[in-house]
């Protein structure tokens, strides 16, 4: 099973990285596996610490995946040299227990030594979930084709239509944005 969280992290001057990323558990261990380049992955090496904050805020998400919003609040973790969410439901923190090296994807297994939950899971969202999915087309633009594309944001709009709030809207029309000038960058 894999959960799409926000994966924070800061560097050796306790600059906060955010990014969205999937993350297994495995035997008690966290799973992060990002992709090289990777700032989260620099940031993990250099502090052996990394965050998973538990957000239904789907803004972090399509913020950080188009670029339009990266800037998220953070505050200093309890135990670890990193950082998390300042708006966050819960969040784990994790040290690094073993890298897997790989030169297209190292994978990270982490252990969790802090958690702690700040507010209530108010229940599942079909527009929150469709943020999520659309995040997630958007971070694959340059291997889709134009028509993949339409037909799944065709279909995740609808969830959109009929069940989003304001902040779910807001993160869809940053999603669309970015689908445009990925087009308009393509045609030239
Ligand atoms: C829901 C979601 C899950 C993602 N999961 C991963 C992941 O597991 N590994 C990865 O490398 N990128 C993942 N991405 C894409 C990264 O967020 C994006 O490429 C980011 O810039 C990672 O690079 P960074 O560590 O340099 O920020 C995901 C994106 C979304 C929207």
């Amino acid at each position: 099973m894999i959960y799409e969280t926000i994966v924070t992290t800061a560097d050796r001057d306790g600059r906060p990285h955010i990014a969205p990323m999937g993350v297994r558990f495995e035997d008690g261990f966290a799973i992060l596996a990002p992709f090289r380049p990777s700032a989260t992955l620099d940031n993990v090496i250099a502090t052996r610490s990394a965050v998973i904050n538990f957000t239904t805020d789907v803004r972090v998400f399509a913020g950080c995946v188009t670029g339009y919003a990266r800037d998220w609040p953070t505050i200093a973790a309890d135990k670890v040299p990193s950082v998390r969410l300042k708006a966050t439901l819960a969040h784990s923190e994790l040290r690094l227990a073993e890298l897997r090296d790989d030169e297209t994807r190292p994978v990270l297994r982490m252990e969790c030594v802090h958690r702690a939950t700040h507010a209530p899971f108010a229940g599942f969202n079909r527009a929150q979930a469709a943020v999520v999915e659309g995040a997630i087309l958007v971070s694959r633009l340059f291997m889709l084709s134009p028509e993949k594309v339409d037909s799944e944001i065709a279909y995740l709009q609808i969830a959109i239509d009929k069940t989003a709030g304001d902040i779910e809207r807001e993160a869809w029309q940053w999603l669309l944005r970015a689908i445009e000038a990925h087009r308009a960058k393509a045609a030239g």
